[in-house]
Order: structure tokens, then C-alpha cells, then sequence
């Protein structure tokens, strides 16, 4: 067969033969072209290195710096010509360097891999979307404080099998999602710390008989310190698969608010009201407003659970040290990066913006005698009855209040007496919502006070951040 004309059998989408089939496949600039600051830096750190060290001349590391600094600003303002032939990032670089600079462009890769080259700049760039991500999820926190601060005192039902259990405060509800926040944060703060190893000097897999200094290299890219094993150097991309985790549970945290807000939104709870800027309307159907953004950011988490699934596939039963699988790895973090702060931007958003149906989550709170386990306690706290007990007894109060369809609190109290003759007046002062939640005092419990406290904590917490 002709070695230009596509394969009649498998060859229909491709132009030529199978050499434009390799580079289809093999080509990564597509999407690694996103690595470009990265991988500029990373060059400019080893050139200086190299020429310190005396293994290229000054003058040519100052050529390279000079060139790598051009390309740079040819790629910032999009007049750089990418080039699928030339493959992926590095090269598109080293050869557009070559162009610029003639022959001392032929040396930056001495000592050096696209191995070690790629696990650089890829480190550098899981290290600055973990960075960012930090700081999106502080502002969620932030969010979240002025939420609970202002409703500290708003009570809604809190659910447990999604049927109202007792009653809590929106603030505290919100707190929640503030202490979620936090542990994810503690994931990426963790994964960061990790990840602070420079890979570059590694070269290939085994190291290299020029004398580099990695420390230095290291210390120029912000890395705290060099990486120890040459072969697991190129081979590792745990930083990434620790990103996706942390990136995956973050998800599923903002997944759960977004399920709830957009519960909260229907007309049946109307508990909320999505500010216009993060609903939209039906085309067909003028009396909807549709919580798109709630949905979206409960759907984005698909994706990002999807991208560690899949990386972490990619990696299983990875002979060591590098295979061209792992340039796969690129495009999974991308797409997390992205969705994710797009779903911590939406739903930050929509935290901040939207509307409090307060008369409604208190009318709703107090439904389906969701103060029974304060009467409970009450009879343990006043009568002395074992818990055991009390529940038995409270269970006969609610099918009495059930059978004359009433609340806890109006049912009369000569039929409270008709159950547990030594209760009396006093007990009102219990069943009513934000007596329930004004006694919950414990540390962590719901009472407007506690929430109040929390926050304070918080602020200060996040304060002491800087
Ligand atoms: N584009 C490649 C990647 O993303 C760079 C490393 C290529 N190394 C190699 N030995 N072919 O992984």
C-alpha cells in the first residue's frame, strides 16, 4: 500500500497514511500548549543552572533566557505559530527557539529529558491550580460566614432521610458546608506539601553525568527541595491523582449543597429564592425559574470524579519509569481545573445572592412534630422517666396530636395530662421551634448562640490566614 494514502479499511477520517494517523495520536500540543509559562520556566531555570555550572557557556544561557523570554511574550499575545509536527509543548518551543536563536538553542537540552521536562512543568501547574483552588474555597468559606452569621437564629427543619427530624438554624446548616470546606482545603493544602519536589535533573530515568545542581533548580522553580529517585521522578503523577481526589470529594461536597438548593427552590419547599443572575427560565413554560446553576454544579462532579477514575486507570499496572500513557494525564486535570473552579465560583455565587424564605422554613420547621425529642427530654430532665421511656410516652403524644390534627404545642393540655399526668403548663415553653434549638447548647449543636460562637471561630481562623 501507498505509505501516503490512507488505509482503505481504517484510514477514512485521515488524510494521508499512516504517518498522519501517528501524529493524531501522538500529538499533544492540542491541549498541552496550556503548559507553555510552565515549561518556558522550567527551561529558563535549567539554562541558567547549565551555564552556572559551567556545562554550556554564560553567553549562551543569557541567548537562551533571551529567546525563551520572546517566545514567551510570542504565546502571551497569540502570535505564536503552534505546530502539531513538532508534537507537544517542548518541542514546539525548543524548535521556535532554534529559529530565534541559531545554534546555542541546540544546548538547553543537554542533561535534560522531555521526561523530567514534562513532570516539571506538570507539578508546577498542578501546584498552581491547588494554589488557586485553596483560595476559591476560602471564598466559598467566606460566603458561607455571612450566610450563618446572619441567619444564626433562623430556624428551618433539619432532615435526616430528607423527612424533617428537628429543628436547627440556616446558619448552622451553613456552617456545615464551612467545616466541609475546610477539610478540603486540608486535602489540597496536604497534597501541595507533597508535591513540592522538583523532578528537573532527573533526565530520561536515570540521572545524568553532567554536573547539574538540583538544588538550585529546585529553589529557582519554587520547589522547597529536589526529588530523590530519578526513575520515580518521571514516572510519578501521584501530585495529579492527589489533586483529582481532593478535587473529586470537593465535588461531592458542592454537589450536596447544589441537590439541596435546588430542592429548596421548588415551589413545594420554597425555602430560598435563586437571585435571577443564577436561574433561568423555560422557553415553553413562563412560570419557571430553573436552578441551572445548582444543577450544573451537581452534574460537573461526574466529570470530576470521572477525570480521577480515569487517571488513576491510566496509571494501574504502569511498568516504571516513563510510558507515552502518561500524557494522558494532562487533559483529565485540565477538565477537573476548570469545572471545578467554575462550580466553586457558581456556587459561591449563589450562596452570596440567594434569598432566605424565612417564614417558610419556620412554618416548616415546626412541622410534623419535629420538637418530639425536646418533649422526650423534657419528661427525662423534669420527671426523672429513663429515656427509654419517655420516648414511649412522647410516641402517644404525637398519635394523639396525629389523630386530632394539631401540633405538639396545640394540643391542649388536660390531653397531655391524659398521657403523663405530672406534665404541666411549662411544657410549652418547650415544644415551640426556637426553644428546640435554643436548648441544643452542646459544643457543635444548633443553638443561635453556638452558631454565633462558630463563626466568630471561623473568622478568626481565616483572619489568622492572612
Ligand atoms: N508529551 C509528552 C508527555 O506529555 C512529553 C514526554 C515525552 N517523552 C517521551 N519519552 N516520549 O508525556
Amino acid at each position: 500500500m501507498d505509505k501516503t494514502t490512507s488505509n482503505e479499511m481504517w484510514g477514512g477520517r485521515f488524510a494521508s497514511g499512516p504517518s498522519a494517523i501517528m501524529e493524531a495520536i501522538n500529538a499533544s500540543i492540542d491541549f498541552d500548549k496550556r503548559l507553555y509559562r510552565e515549561d518556558i520556566a522550567g527551561s529558563i531555570a535549567h539554562a541558567e543552572m547549565l551555564g552556572s555550572q559551567g556545562i554550556i557557556s554564560p553567553a549562551d544561557a543569557a541567548e537562551i533566557r533571551r529567546g525563551l523570554e520572546t517566545i514567551r511574550t510570542e504565546i502571551d499575545e497569540g502570535r505564536f505559530a503552534f505546530s502539531k509536527a513538532r508534537e507537544d509543548i517542548h518541542m514546539n518551543v525548543e524548535a521556535r527557539l532554534a529559529e530565534l536563536i541559531g545554534p546555542a538553542a541546540g544546548r538547553l537540552h543537554t542533561a535534560r529529558s522531555r521526561n523530567d521536562q514534562v513532570a516539571v512543568d506538570f507539578r508546577l501547574f498542578v501546584k498552581g491550580a491547588a494554589t488557586d483552588l485553596d483560595r476559591a474555597l476560602r471564598a466559598l468559606q467566606e460566603a458561607l460566614l455571612a450566610r450563618a452569621e446572619e441567619h444564626a437564629a433562623t430556624v428551618m427543619p433539619g432532615f435526616t432521610h430528607l423527612q424533617a427530624a428537628q429543628p436547627v438554624t440556616f446558619g448552622h446548616h451553613c456552617l456545615a458546608y464551612v467545616e466541609m470546606a475546610a477539610r478540603d482545603r486540608g486535602r489540597v493544602q496536604d497534597a501541595i506539601r507533597r508535591m513540592d519536589e522538583s523532578p528537573l535533573g532527573a533526565a530520561a530515568l536515570a540521572g545524568t553525568g553532567f554536573p547539574i545542581d538540583r538544588h538550585r533548580t529546585a529553589e529557582a522553580l519554587g520547589f522547597r527541595e529536589p526529588t530523590r529517585n530519578s526513575l520515580d521522578s518521571v514516572s510519578d503523577r501521584d501530585y495529579a491523582l492527589e489533586f483529582l481526589a481532593a478535587a473529586s470529594i470537593c465535588a461531592t461536597h458542592l454537589s450536596r449543597l447544589a441537590e439541596e438548593i435546588v430542592i429548596w427552590s421548588t415551589p413545594q419547599f420554597d425555602f430560598v429564592r435563586l437571585s435571577d443572575a443564577f436561574s433561568t427560565g423555560s422557553s415553553i413554560m413562563p412560570q419557571k425559574k430553573n436552578p441551572d446553576a445548582a444543577e450544573l454544579v451537581r452534574a460537573k462532579t461526574g466529570r470530576i470524579a470521572g477525570s480521577l477514575v480515569a487517571l488513576l486507570t491510566i496509571m494501574k499496572g504502569l511498568p516504571l519509569s516513563y510510558s507515552k500513557d502518561m500524557q494522558e494525564d494532562k487533559e483529565q486535570v485540565f477538565d477537573a481545573v476548570d469545572s471545578l473552579a467554575l462550580a466553586l465560583a457558581a456556587m459561591t455565587g449563589m450562596v452570596s445572592d440567594l434569598q432566605v424564605n424565612a417564614a417558610k422554613m419556620r412554618a416548616a420547621a415546626g412541622a410534623g412534630f419535629s420538637t418530639a425529642t425536646d418533649l422526650a427530654d423534657w419528661l427525662v430532665r423534669e420527671l426523672g422517666l429513663p429515656f427509654r421511656e419517655a420516648h414511649h410516652v412522647t410516641g402517644r403524644v404525637v398519635a394523639l396530636a396525629e389523630e386530632r390534627r394539631v401540633a405538639l404545642e396545640d394540643l391542649p393540655l388536660s390531653d397531655l395530662q391524659g398521657v403523663e399526668p405530672r406534665i404541666g403548663e411549662e411544657i410549652y415553653s418547650v415544644l415551640s421551634v426556637d426553644a428546640s434549638v435554643a436548648s441544643r447548647t452542646s459544643y457543635g449543636g444548633t443553638a443561635p448562640d453556638g452558631v454565633r460562637a462558630q463563626v466568630r471561630a471561623w473568622r478568626e481562623r481565616l483572619d489568622a490566614e492572612g
